[in-house]
């Protein structure tokens, strides 16, 4: 359930309207005098607990939930009422956890004994003999002191407890630095540092607050090479990437981000002018972390050597997603994996392979040119994969041409996008010198069979045009408004185009105001804002100002509506019906008010009679305009689907 939810569930919409306004119950609903327009007569404001919402069907004619009437009736923008009301909802219904106050003061208090350490890593480094040779070897390794300083690398002296004494010393607990990570706990009890005699790279999330380190050994014997922090409350490696927090500006520039393994190699291509890096430390990516990703630009490439991307790895990667979807697993290139993310994500994830033997930090410090040619020439994953197997085989063998086809049909027919997908067969077509129709006959049926385990469908042939019909003419108005919603956040420019069917019809263009839910209402004033500007493409605006509070409904409605089948018309015709869906629920609503009220008007005689008819009557012509747009066949046409 998500904030916003939570808080709808627990705080009862009538208590919270019922403190400014004086409600009367009318059948189901509960009326009064609308707080918003002033009025002294007509009762028009009126609210539907069971759907949680409210409206104003006089001079307003705006409506919404729990949220948006706070946030109206106190002037607060959307992180303001939420918070006000979740705290309000935790008072009431669950006393706010002292553990859950506590572990943010902790973590703060983490964060600092990090930062400490940064100035201590760092002291070492610059300031002290002992830490002479690391700083020569970071110059040997061509960075300049600029780039040592920007990126705060530090050096941890070659001692047991240098670091516990100075930090003991400086106020902190012993639980403090073994909760950051600092020392370790023998289990005899003992406690020592936990970096000795290392290069420290400070690692920081994607705000900048410090989580953990990295830390390269110096003595040749060492090992491992790299230690990083272990695993601690503010240090989960699998949320992290390492120099997103400097690259974010970069990235958004570009738009386009590159990931790597290295810390060495963020900061080595920093220094030569690309500030687009980030780097996964050696785990394999995750989804969180592409989400994160996802905020700053769609584009997302993976630098990989070619031991992890290379013919063994794809291989063995498609092997084992075959039998375990959802694995996860260092080294092994997981091309199906990468699809699923990029499909739920609608991200554009590449793969570029380095050169066998040479790390990014390598090559650009050899030729940034070459670093720039390599990452503009990254393939989109289907084509990595084809690629990398057509060029391990002999393509003259038609035993050769059935394998590499066999590996990567099913790969192109995870594909979401109609068009990539048949771009995808030609280019196999043409790679292995067959017949495009051969490949597409051969391999379409058992790939369907597979592309919905566990649901046998009833007529295949029904299946392309199974998801968009799926909505259900009487679901919940919250799914009717999900749906316009997603549909739309999928492709801001989709909003223009409905908008032109609504002109054309008479009706008004899409507004917050179609919508009764805030996250609904926050959402598309964010796309209309996106669509009014044009400094950045819409999408990418849309990601970046989102809300935090609304990014994972936002994701969730991204993912919602990502099974649609990719049909422009067909989506657009959808939002079209569905916005009428909505409308049309208002102004039903506001006829059943009226009629309460023409009775009680006719019961007191007060003379509103005609004003109530003449209302009646203009709502009556607006409900039949909408039936008429909704079975209106010349908006879009309803090709059915080629597939
Ligand atoms: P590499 O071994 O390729 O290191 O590991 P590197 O970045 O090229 O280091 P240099 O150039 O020799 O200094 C790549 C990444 O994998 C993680 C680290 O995040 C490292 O940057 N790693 C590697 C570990 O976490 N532990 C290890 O023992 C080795
Ligand atoms: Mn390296």
């Amino acid at each position: 359930m998500s904030s916003v939810d939570e808080i709808k569930a627990r705080l009862d919409i009538i208590d919270i309207v019922s403190e400014n306004v004086q409600l009367r119950r009318t059948g189901k609903n509960y009326t009064g005098f609308c707080p918003f327009h002033p009025n002294t007569r007509t009762p028009a404001f009126v609210v539907f607990p069971e759907t949680g919402t409210w409206r104003c069907f006089g001079q307003c004619n705006e409506g919404g939930d729990l949220i948006n009437y706070v946030m109206k009736r106190e002037g607060w923008d959307f992180p303001e009422a939420l918070k006000h009301l979740a705290d309000r909802a935790g008072v009431v219904l669950r006393p706010i956890s002292p553990e859950e106050q506590g572990q943010k003061e902790e973590h703060e208090r983490l964060r600092n004994l990090l930062e400490d350490a940064v100035a201590f890593f760092r002291h070492h480094l610059i300031n002290t003999e002992a830490g002479k040779p690391a700083l020569n070897y970071l110059h040997e390794r061509n960075l300049s002191d600029k780039t040592i300083e920007e990126f705060e690398l530090g050096y941890s002296p070659h001692s047991w407890d240098q670091a516990h004494t100075h930090f003991t010393e400086k106020g902190y607990t012993e639980k403090d630095l073994v909760d950051a990570g600092l020392v370790t706990q023998r289990d005899s009890g003992g406690i020592y540092d936990r970096f000795r005699n290392r290069l420290m790279f400070p690692i920081r999330n994607y705000q900048g607050k410090m989580a953990g380190f990295g830390a390269r050994a110096l003595a040749p014997d060492d090992v491992p090479k790299y230690l990083n922090s272990p695993q601690t409350p503010i240090f989960d490696k699998s949320n992290l990437l390492y120099g997103l927090d400097k690259s974010r500006k970069g990235i958004r520039a570009d738009d386009q981000v590159v990931i790597v393994e290295g810390y060495m190699d963020v900061i080595a291509t920093n220094q030569a002018g690309f500030k687009n890096l980030v780097a996964s430390m050696g785990t394999a990516l995750t989804e969180e972390q592409l989400r994160q990703l996802k905020r700053l630009t769609r584009k997302i490439i993976l630098a990989m050597d070619s031991d992890a991307a290379g013919v063994n790895a794809t291989l063995r990667g498609l092997q084992v997603a075959r039998n375990t979807l959802d694995r996860e697993s260092e080294l092994t290139f997981d091309a199906r994996g990468l699809l699923r993310n990029e499909a739920r994500l609608n991200a554009d994830i590449r793969v570029s392979t380095l050169p066998e033997g040479l790390d990014p930090d390598e090559i650009v410090n050899e030729n940034p040119e070459e670093w720039a040619k390599l990452i503009a020439s990254a393939k989109p994953v289907v084509v990595h994969v084809m690629e990398t197997l057509a060029a391990s085989q002999d393509l003259s063998d038609p035993k050769a041409k059935t394998e590499v086809a066999d590996q990567v049909m099913p790969l192109i027919q995870d594909v979401p996008s109609l068009i990539e997908r048949d771009t995808y067969r030609q280019q196999l077509a043409r790679l292995l010198k067959v017949d495009e129709s051969t490949l597409v006959s051969s391999y379409q049926q058992p790939v369907q069979k597979r592309r919905r385990p566990g649901r046998r469908a009833k007529n295949p042939v029904d299946q392309s045009a199974e998801p968009v019909s799926k909505i259900p003419e009487k679901s919940p108005l919250n799914e009717i408004e999900a749906m316009a919603v997603g549909m739309i956040l999928r492709k801001p420019e989709n909003l223009y185009r409905v908008d032109r069917a609504l002109i054309q019809s008479g009706l008004s263009r899409i507004s917050s105001k179609d919508f009764m839910h805030t996250n609904h209402q926050e959402i598309i004033s964010l796309i209309i804002t996106s669509l009014d500007q044009d400094t950045i493409e819409p999408q990418n605006y849309v990601i970046e100002q989102m809300p935090i509070d609304l990014a994972d409904y936002a994701d969730d409605l991204l993912q919602k509506t990502q099974k649609l089948v990719p049909q422009e018309e067909r989506i657009l015709s959808e939002i079209f019906r569905n916005i009428l869906r909505l409308r049309e629920n208002v102004l039903r609503d506001m006829l059943n008010q009226y009629r309460f009220q023409l009775e009680d008007e006719q019961e007191n005689n007060s003379g509103l009679n005609d004003d109530l008819m003449q209302e009646i009557n203009k709502v009556n012509q607006q409900i039949l305009k909408i039936n008429k747009a909704f079975n209106d066949r010349t908006l879009f046409s309803n090709r059915p689907d080629p597939e």
